[in-house]
C-alpha cells in the first residue's frame, strides 16, 4: 500500500489513524519512533514490514503513565520501582516480565517486555488519550540512521506510512537506556543519555552485561550506518593522507580542522557539552550522507560517560 505521507501536528489525525491498525511516527525525546496499537498484531507486523525489520527483533512498548505499564507487564522489582519513580518519563526502558496481553510478535517470542513513559509532550498526550500502548521501534528502515527531526522520518519512509506527528527536533537525540534485571539486580544493555553510573547512583551495583550474543538484537554490529562509509578515529591527519582533502566530511567536536574547509566539517559540541553532541548525532549524520562523500570522518569521543554511549553508535554505523 502506498500513502501520501504528511508531517503534521494533529493529535486527532494521529489518534484515528492508529485506532485502524495503521502506523504512525512520533516524536519521543530520544529519536522518533514508528508507533503502531501494541495489542493488534495486524498493526505490529506493519512496523516490520514498513522498516525491513527482521521479526526476531522485538519492541519497545510505549506507555503514558505508571498505571498503563503495570497493564503490560507481570511483575516489577523493586530496583524497577526505584528507577521508573526517579527517570521516568524519560529515555530509560525496561526490560520486564511480559503480561499474557502483550503479543508474542511485539517481543518476538521473548518472556520479557521492553517499556517506557518518553518524556515528549505531544505523544505523552497521544499515549494517555487512547486505550492501547504503542509499539514502537526507531522509525528508520533497519540498519539505517535514526531519525530526530520530522522531516528526517519524510525522507526514509515517504509512501510507506500516512502520517509524521511532528514534535520538534529531539531534544536528548540517542536512543533510550535499556535496563534488565537478573536477580533483581540491573543489567545495562544499551547505554543513553542515562549512563550506567546514573542508574547505579539511584539502585546501587548493576551486573556487567556479559553476553557476548545480542540479548537485545539492537546490539548488531552493523546499525545506525550512513550509506557512505564511515570511519571513527582518533587520528584524523592519516585519514586526511588517505582519502584526500576534496571529497570527505568530517564531524569532530570542540574545534574545526585547519586542513578542511569548514563547510566539510561539522562540530558536534563546544566546550565539552556532551549532551548537546548526543542531540546533534545523526542530524550530522543524515547531513554528511546527503553529501555523497568518498568518506565520513569521525573524530572518537572521550570514552567516558554520554561519549561511551555516543561511541558506540559511531561504532556500529561504522561496520557493514
Ligand atoms: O529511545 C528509544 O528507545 C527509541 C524510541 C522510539 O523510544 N526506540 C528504539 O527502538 O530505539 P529500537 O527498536 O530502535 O531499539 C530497541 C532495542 C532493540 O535493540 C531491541 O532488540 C531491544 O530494544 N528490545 C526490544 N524489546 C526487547 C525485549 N523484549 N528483550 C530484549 N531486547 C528488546
Ligand atoms: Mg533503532
Amino acid at each position: 500500500m502506498k500513502y501520501e505521507t504528511i508531517i503534521g501536528d494533529s493529535l486527532d489525525i494521529a489518534r484515528q489513524l492508529l485506532g485502524e491498525d495503521e502506523c504512525v511516527a512520533i516524536p519521543t525525546e530520544t529519536v522518533y519512533g514508528l508507533a503502531a496499537n501494541a495489542y493488534s498484531p495486524n498493526a505490529v507486523q506493519k512496523i516490520f514490514s514498513v522498516k525491513n525489520r527482521p521479526l526476531y527483533n522485538p519492541l519497545i512498548v510505549h506507555v503514558g503513565n505508571m498505571e498503563q505499564l503495570l497493564s503490560v507487564v507481570a511483575y516489577l522489582p523493586d530496583a524497577a520501582i526505584r528507577l521508573l519513580s526517579h527517570f521516568s518519563p524519560g529515555p530509560l526502558t525496561l526490560l520486564l516480565p511480559k503480561n499474557d496481553i502483550v503479543p508474542d510478535i511485539v517481543t518476538s517470542g521473548l518472556p520479557d517486555v521492553a517499556v517506557r513513559i518518553p518524556a515528549h509532550p505531544l505523544t505523552l498526550a497521544l499515549l494517555r488519550s487512547i486505550n492501547f500502548p504503542l509499539a514502537a521501534p526507531s522509525a528508520n528502515p533497519f540498519g539505517y540512521i535514526s531519525p530526530t527531526k520530522a522531516a528526517h522520518v519524510k525522507d526514509m519512509l515517504d509512501t510507506k506510512i500516512p502520517y509524521v506527528l511532528d514534535g520538534g527536533d529531539c531534544t536528548e537525540g540517542i536512543e533510550s537506556t535499556i535496563v534488565g534485571f537478573r536477580e533483581g539486580v540491573p543489567v545495562v544493555f544499551r547505554q543513553g543519555v542515562i549512563t550506567k553510573e546514573d542508574i547505579e547512583n539511584c539502585v546501587g551495583l548493576t551486573y556487567q552485561n556479559e553476553s557476548k550474543k545480542p540479548v537485545s538484537p539492537g546490539m548488531l554490529d552493523s546499525h545506525y550506518s550512513p550509506h557512505t562509509p564511515l570511519y571513527l578515529t582518533d587520528d584524523i591527519e592519516s585519514m586526511i593522507r588517505k582519502f584526500g582533502t576534496e571529497e570527505i566530511g568530517l564531524i569532530t567536536y570542540n574545534e574545526y580542522y585547519d586542513a578542511l574547509p569548514t563547510s566539510q566539517q561539522i562540530i558536534l559540541y563546544e566546550k565539552d557539552d556532551i549532551k548537546m553532541g548526543a542531540s546533534k548525532l545523526y542530524a550530522s549524520l543524515h547531513e554528511m550522507d546527503s553529501k555523497k562523500y568518498k568518506a565520513i570522518i569521525v573524530k572518537k569521543l572521550p570514552d567516558t560517560g554520554i561519549g561511551l554511549s555516543i561511541n558506540d553508535r559511531l561504532w556500529r554505523a561504522s561496520r557493514k
